[in-house]
Order: C-alpha cells, then sequence, then structure tokens
C-alpha cells in the first residue's frame, strides 16, 4: 500500500518500511565513513530497535565489526496496518548485517520479563558463548514487575509543587503556558521502578549467574541532565528520581561484576528528538533552540553521531574513560557547553509563536520527528506501492 504519515498528538500511527530502511541506512554509511573501532566484539542492546539504542547496536556492528542481538519491543505489520518504526528498523538493521557478514539476532518481548531475559541467555549461550559489552536502553512507561506482577506506570511530574512554564506544540508551532501538577508519593515510586535501575541490574544479575558475561564486562546505560529550564520537570521532578537511582545502580553492579572485573557505567547522552522525549512537556521548545543554536556552532549531533561519539573518544579512545565528579560519562557536554546554555536561557525569554518561527528550529524538530517514523528521506519514492508486512530475518 501508500502509506503516508497519520499522526495523533505526540505519536505517528504510521511507519514506512523503505524510509525505516533508509533511515539505518544512513546511520551504517555515518559510521563507516568514521572508519573502524577497536571495540567490543560481542554486544547485546537491550531497546534495540529506535533511538540511542538502534545507534548503539549500529556502532557496535558496523563500527566495532560485532556481533549483536538486539531485545525490543515492537509490533510487525499486518495486511493493511504498518510495524512499529523499531520494527522495520530491526527488519533492516539484520539484512544489513547479515549482508557485510556480521551476526545479528533480535528477541521481540517484554524486556522486564523473566522469560525474555531467559530467551536472551540461552541465544547468547547457543550462539555467542559470552558478550563483552551489554547496552541498556529502555524507555518505556510501564513495567510489570517480574516478581510481584504489579504493573507500574511512570509520570512525568515535577516534585513539590506545581510547575508552570513555555512550552511549544511542535505540530502547530503554538507557544503556550503550561502548567503541571506535582508528582505524589507514588508517582515517584512507580516511576523509579519502570525507569530507575532495578531492572538492568535483575539482567546483569541473571547474565553473571548464567556464565555468559566475558571478563571485563562491561554495560552501559543512558541518562539525561539538561537545562535549568527543564529541570522542574525533568531532573528534579519524577523521572529525574529515575535517573539518580538509575546511575547509582552503576556503582552497585560494578560492583557485583568485580569477580570478573566488568564495570557498568551511565552516559549522560544529549537531547534529542525520539518519541519518548517528544512527550514530555517543555523539552520540545527546549529541543528547537537548542538545535537552532547547535547547528549554527556545527556542533549539532544526531542518535547516531552521540553513539559514535561515545564509543571512539570514550569506551575504546584507548585511554581510561574520562568520567564526571559522579562518575559519568558525558556525551551531553556541547548541549551542556556554558555558551550554548547561556544562549538558550536568552532567547527562551525571547520566544513566542510569533518569534519562534526565526529564533527556534521548529522545522529540524518536525522533520527529525518524521524521521522516526520513516518519512522525510531523501531518496525514497513516498508514492510507491510497498508491502507493510516485513519480516525480521531471524524472527521469522
Ligand atoms: P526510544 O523510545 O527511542 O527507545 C526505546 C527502546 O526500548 C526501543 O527499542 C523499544 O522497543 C524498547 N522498549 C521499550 N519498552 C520495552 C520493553 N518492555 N521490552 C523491551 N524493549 C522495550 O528511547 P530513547 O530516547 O532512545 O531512550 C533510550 C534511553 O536514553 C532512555 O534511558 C532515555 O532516558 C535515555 N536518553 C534519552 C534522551 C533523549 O533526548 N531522547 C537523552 C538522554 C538520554
Ligand atoms: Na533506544
Amino acid at each position: 500500500m501508500i502509506i503516508e504519515p497519520r499522526m495523533r498528538g505526540f505519536i505517528c500511527l504510521t511507519a514506512h518500511p523503505t524510509g525505516c530502511a533508509q533511515n539505518v541506512k544512513n546511520q551504517i554509511n555515518y559510521v563507516k565513513a568514521q572508519g573502524k573501532i577497536d571495540g567490543a566484539k560481542r554486544v547485546l542492546v537491550i531497546g534495540a530497535s529506535t533511538g540511542f539504542g538502534l545507534a548503539s547496536r549500529i556502532t557496535s556492528a558496523f563500527g566495532c565489526g560485532a556481533s549483536t542481538i538486539g531485545v525490543f519491543f515492537e509490533k510487525p505489520g499486518t495486511e493493511g496496518k504498518t510495524a512499529s518504526p523499531g520494527w522495520y528498523n530491526s527488519a533492516a538493521f539484520e539484512q544489513e548485517a547479515h549482508a557485510a557478514g556480521l551476526y545479528a539476532k533480535s528477541i521481540n518481548g517484554d524486556a522486564f520479563s523473566e522469560d525474555i531475559k531467559a530467551q536472551t541467555i540461552a541465544t547468547i549461550k547457543a550462539d555467542l558463548g559470552q558478550v563483552d559489552l551489554v547496552i541498556y536502553s529502555l524507555a518505556s512507561p510501564v513495567r510489570m514487575h517480574p516478581t510481584t506482577g504489579v504493573l507500574h506506570r511512570s509520570a512525568l511530574k515535577p516534585i513539590g509543587g506545581t510547575f508552570t512554564n513555555k512550552t511549544v506544540d511542535f505540530h502547530t508551532g503554538n507557544v503556550t503556558q503550561v502548567s503541571i501538577e506535582p508528582a505524589t508519593q507514588e508517582d515517584i515510586d512507580n516511576t523509579v521502578v519502570v525507569m530507575g535501575g532495578e531492572d538492568w541490574s535483575m539482567w546483569m544479575d541473571a547474565m553473571q549467574k548464567a556464565g555468559v558475561l566475558a571478563e571485563g564486562a562491561m554495560t552501559l546505560a543512558y541518562s539525561y541532565i539538561g537545562p535549568e529550564v527543564t529541570k522542574a520537570v525533568y531532573r528534579n521532578g519524577t523521572i529525574g528520581r529515575a535517573k539518580d537511582h538509575l546511575e547509582a545502580t552503576a556503582a552497585t553492579i560494578t560492583e557485583q561484576l568485580q569477580a570478573l572485573g566488568g564495570k557498568a557505567y551511565v552516559s549522560v547522552n544529549k537531547a534529542l528528538v525520539t518519541q519518548a522525549s517528544s512527550a514530555i512537556p517543555v523539552i520540545p521548545l527546549y529541543i528547537s533552540l537548542l538545535y537552532k543554536i547547535m547547528k549554527r556552532e556545527g556542533i549539532h549531533e544526531g542518535c547516531i553521531e552521540q553513539m559514535d561519539r561515545l564509543y571512539r573518544a570514550r569506551l575504546y579512545a584507548g585511554t581510561p574513560i574520562s568520567l564526571d565528579a559522579e562518575n559519568r560519562i558525558r556525551i551531553d557536554d556541547w548541549e551542556m557547553r556554558d555558551d550554548v546554555q547561556a544562549e538558550v536561557a536568552r532567547l527562551w525569554e525571547e520566544a513566542t509563536t510569533e518569534s519562534l518561527v526565526e529564533l527556534g528550529d521548529l522545522a529540524g524538530y518536525k522533520n527529525d520527528f518524521l524521521n522516526l517514523f520513516g518519512f522525510g528521506f531523501e531518496g525514497v519514492d513516498y508514492l510507491a506501492d510497498v508491502n507493510e508486512v516485513v519480516s525480521i530475518p531471524s524472527i521469522s
């Protein structure tokens, strides 16, 4: 069928298989153009189908030449209904990896469950023996706890008081005030259960017990800090509590992995347009101003540029990994530069529906958003009749 974007609120209901494949190819070409990375050879990516996880998988495979296993939760297409973008991305990734002679298998299901952990461990045992690197890049609004069976729902709320600030509807460009009511203690606890470090630690524990972690294995999860203007709703809000927990978990896991000389790190990444970040109020306005400034300065990066730099300049630079005072890897260094943040703060005051057209990069935001679903890529014929049912080689 002919597939067009169908927007509803902060999501797009359709995805384009050829466009998603183009997105994956573009990312592969970017990494290949930077040259080889002397890094991990057997990599597990949890949350491998979109955003930072997909970019990590691509960098592992096409930078390091690694065998990869990707875990994700995506919907396949059916007659007349497109798949979720991560499904098409993963199909394209596997095809490209196999064509390049690289091992790649995928596991589709709930990564929070014991069953998916067991399936993944069995696949590692059977095919790779062990892994050297585990990337933990899940972003989910819900988590079914594997031992209690309780379904926890995360919240994106400030803590302690109502938060009021500007936001933009990136579809219309309308800048308005938004007020978000403070979280209850239950909201905070639930968000920590969903997006904190417990599941990461459960994965590492299960893998260590099963003997599928190599000597000196490394694991990485992703965090965010961000600017003053989003602090109340992000870093000092419910999601920030979860990120505090995730960051603290790195130290616990490192201790747990001592016997095999393993290490756990958190990398603080840059703000980017992803399905997860588009749903957080205030963030889209911040991102549209940030993009404008970073593009002007020539320091703008997308997921693939971020992950490529993470591997090349931090993880496998051949020097001890540089960490901040809280033991975190910082790849948000360019976003957080004083001059960049000062300019964001200045533009933030001036931003209105009328002025944002000039001050911000709404066009870039919208384009990135469409790209998430495989739309808006050069070289893709969007008028062509395409098959919406695509299989992932290792799954079907
Ligand atoms: P994303 O939505 O693009 O990717 C989420 C991934 O998790 C997908 O592969 C999805 O299939 C998978 N997933 C979700 N629920 C799952 C489940 N139950 N079982 C298995 N897989 C599941 O998100 P992203 O923006 O790439 O975020 C990844 C990490 O990076 C998060 O920790 C996020 O907080 C962090 N981060 C994001 C930003 C940003 O601006 N987007 C910035 C810094 C850090
Ligand atoms: Na991801």
